[in-house]
């Protein structure tokens, strides 16, 4: 638990030191799950919940493009897995040598493992022609639709329950399989579920694939290419082991 003095007195109308600390430690402790599903069923008001929460993400224009379907039937489940192996299957030959033989280990999916799958979904029409704010960046929708996947996923985090994206997926067959018109855009399908642990890092750094890039790469000072001072860094580091377990 943090010390009170972290914080500055203008953080009067902030959380508690203790909300505070849960929204960090879901966000630091956010995982993407492929594996360590759990076969328990999730509670359908444990469900309404996160679909609330995604629910009420910021949208442009107050639009609220998502829609969600919510598969739990393993016939279903198990095509959308088929779907999955053999676009994976052409992903996979897109490497060579060492970085394929990686890529073939990585387990990238928890489809059937996973109580309920959600496709959610981006209606581009909702709100009519001119929603406020669209005009000038038309994608504004699907940022939105990105927003209320994170809400969804810092939820479950904080309900134990594991999330999954699955983007490896070409979403014209996901649509016809899940019967989806045409005009409606897929974001992603989810797999969730208890999980029975949350890894410390996120899989593809633990598999050797890929590390966080250090923060102060990442920030600039009033301009691009004005970095922050490096010190900096291990004061987020500080930071983020106060809030996680790990
Ligand atoms: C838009 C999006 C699509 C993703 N698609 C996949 C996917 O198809 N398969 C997969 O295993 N992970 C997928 N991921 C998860 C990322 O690999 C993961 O977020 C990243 O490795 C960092 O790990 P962490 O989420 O545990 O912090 C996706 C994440 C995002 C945001």
């Amino acid at each position: 638990m943090p010390s009170s003095q972290t914080f500055s007195p203008s953080s009067k109308r902030g959380f508690s030191d203790e909300e505070r600390a849960g929204v960090y430690r879901a966000i630091f402790e956010r995982r993407d799950v492929r594996q360590n599903f759990l076969p328990d069923p999730i509670p359908e008001d444990v469900l309404m919940r996160l679909l609330q929460a995604a629910h009420h993400a910021g949208s442009v224009g107050f639009m609220q493009p998502w829609d969600f379907i919510v598969i739990r039937n393993p016939s279903t489940k198990r095509t959308i897995k088929r779907l999955f192996d053999k676009t994976n299957e052409e992903a996979a030959a897109r490497y060579r040598g060492s970085r394929a033989q990686l890529y073939r280990r990585l387990k990238l999916e928890g489809i059937e493992e996973a109580p309920v799958g959600l496709c959610i979904t981006c209606t581009r029409q909702r709100g009519g022609r001119h929603v406020l704010g669209r005009s000038t960046v038309r994608e504004t929708d699907l940022y939105s639709t990105c927003c209320a996947i994170q809400n969804l996923w810092l939820a479950a985090r904080a309900e134990g329950i594991g999330m999954g994206w699955v983007s490896i997926l070409k979403f014209g067959e996901l649509k016809r399989v899940l019967g989806i018109p045409p005009s409606i855009k897929v974001m992603g399908y989810l797999c969730l579920g208890y999980v029975s642990e949350f890894a410390g890092r996120p899989d593809l750094e633990n598999a050797g694939w890929r590390k966080r890039i250090p923060l102060t790469d990442l920030v600039h000072e009033e301009r691009w290419g004005s970095r922050a001072r490096s010190d900096k860094e291990s004061e987020h580091a500080n930071y983020q082991s106060l809030y996680t377990n790990g």
